[in-house]
């Protein structure tokens, strides 16, 4: 028995966790438990799912998000792996639905598996995406190789020094990750100062944002596109380092090819 029982469209959502979840393990950027997914589930969840009892006494988020109402997610938990994930979605994840007072949760799910350590950043950046009306209802937040290695260097820390060369690798990118990679400094991870600093990047109007020497954190309409923003950024960052490798400096795109396909494509930036 499982809450995803005659729910098939809530388990479609939480397969595509659970597909995603491989894809990070198959690249390398999911080692031990490394990462976690959230996604708000809440217009999944039907009438009797909402009278099912909790598995758990209501704990506490570490903030008050107003916006999460009523509001159901799925969350890996905490220590699980992601290549178990990929195979059982259940046992390495659960729902937690938000309390009335907003500042805690229970969960409502097969088994009770605590949420990530990462969920006042992923649970503040769902409030403020509610709170702005955006469509967006994933996030996930990773340790891809490449991407974290450029946090190393102060150049690439530098405000949109790391868009602008990760852009013009490939046009791809550009188009597929159109709002760029914002850089949020080194901050403790799962604290709240950490989630706030989030927040200030994405509404600087980034759905990726880079933890300096830690990983990346993307948002978007479901986990599939949060991933492959993620996705088409590391391939740049490849191309790059392929180059240096091969002994240049590689060229990049110019300016005017650059403005050329935002023009044709309508991005954004
Ligand atoms: P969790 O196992 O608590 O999700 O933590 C993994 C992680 O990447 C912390 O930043
Ligand atoms: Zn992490």
């Amino acid at each position: 028995m499982s809450v995803l029982d005659n729910r098939p469209a809530l388990k479609a959502e939480i397969d595509k966790v659970a597909e995603v979840a491989g894809y990070l393990w198959m690249k390398g950027w999911a080692e031990r438990n490394g990462g976690n997914i959230t996604v708000n589930i809440t217009e999944w969840v039907d009438d009797g799912m909402k009278t099912l009892p909790s598995i758990s006494e209501p704990r506490p988020i570490g903030k008050t998000l107003p916006s999460l109402k009523g509001c159901w997610f799925y969350c890996k938990g905490t220590g699980k792996r992601m290549r178990d994930l990929a195979r059982d979605p259940m046992g390495n994840g659960s729902i937690i639905r938000i309390l009335d007072d907003c500042g805690h949760y229970e969960i409502v799910a097969d088994q009770p598996v605590a949420p990530t350590s990462e969920l006042p950043s992923h649970l503040a950046v769902h409030d403020y995406l509610l709170t702005k009306g955006s469509p967006y209802r994933a996030s996930l937040h990773t340790h891809p190789i490449e991407l974290v290695a450029l946090t190393h260097s102060r150049k690439w820390m530098e405000k949109d020094a790391a868009t602008h060369m990760l852009w013009s690798m490939i046009p791809e990118t550009r188009a597929f990750c159109p709002r760029g990679l914002g850089m949020v400094p080194y901050m403790l991870p799962s604290s709240v100062e950490l989630a706030e600093a989030t927040i200030r990047a994405i509404d600087e109007d980034y759905d990726v944002v880079m933890w300096e020497k830690h990983g990346v954190f993307a948002v978007d309409t479901d986990v599939m596109n949060a991933f492959d923003q993620v996705d088409v950024l590391n391939k740049s960052a490849l191309i790059y380092i392929t180059a240096r490798n091969m002994g240049f400096e590689p060229e990049g795109m110019t300016d005017a090819q650059m403005k050329e396909l935002s023009d044709a494509f309508g991005l954004p930036k």
